[in-house]
């Protein structure tokens, strides 16, 4: 099995269909770690319960200083074992100096179609927009933002009536299958 880290920053649902499909003995990953910039981020807890290596890196120790933290969270990662990364809800964008030292090596989850609605509140701006479907992509990290080569996406309907939170809840549902499908494929030669 290959060694992954789940980054997070919140509650870790993501984090959560990851550890759930790492217990599967034919699974390809497991979790070495289980990483986050807040340390009171509700998955940390999740996480731990499952007993799982948790750390958390508090970017505020870290005034102006992004490379510090990032620094920080490379020796971590590293210090674990880690070979691939999955960001999952991690809330942070990451300079160019981990995203380099991770290259081809770092997947993210995003909440739509990209290359539509890269960036924060997705949902309701796919609303907005009148989209009639929606979505989620995982994919790789590279520099621009939510912009890497794509791994795979799934798609949903928006429905009449959808506010941004049914809509937010419908695509998680398939956030929480994507994910780990993605990553065993990713990781399956
Ligand atoms: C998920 O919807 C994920 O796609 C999104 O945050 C949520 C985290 O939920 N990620 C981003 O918006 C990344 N820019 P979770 O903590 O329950 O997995």
């Amino acid at each position: 099995k290959t060694p992954i880290a789940v980054l997070i920053s919140g509650r870790g649902s993501n984090m959560q269909a990851l550890i759930e499909a790492c217990a599967r003995p034919d699974y390809p990953a497991c979790i070495a770690l289980v990483l986050s910039n807040n340390p009171d981020a509700a998955g940390l807890e999740t996480a731990h319960k499952a007993g799982l290596a948790t750390l958390a890196i508090d970017h505020r120790l870290f005034p102006k200083d992004r490379a510090g933290h990032e620094k920080a969270i490379d020796e971590a990662l590293v210090g674990a074992g880690v070979k691939v990364i999955c960001l999952a809800g991690y809330m942070r964008v990451l300079t160019p100096y981990l995203v380099e030292q991770w290259k081809g090596r770092m997947l993210n989850i995003h909440p739509s179609l990209l290359p539509l609605y890269p960036g924060l509140d997705t949902h309701a701006r796919a609303l907005e927009a009148g989209e009639t479907r929606h979505g989620c992509t995982v994919h790789l990290v590279t520099d621009g933002v939510d912009e890497g080569p794509i791994l795979q996406q799934a798609e949903v309907p928006v429905l009449p009536g959808d506010t941004p939170e049914r809509l937010a809840g419908r695509v998680l549902e398939q956030e929480h299958r994507l994910y780990p499908a993605a990553l065993e494929a990713y990781l399956t030669p």
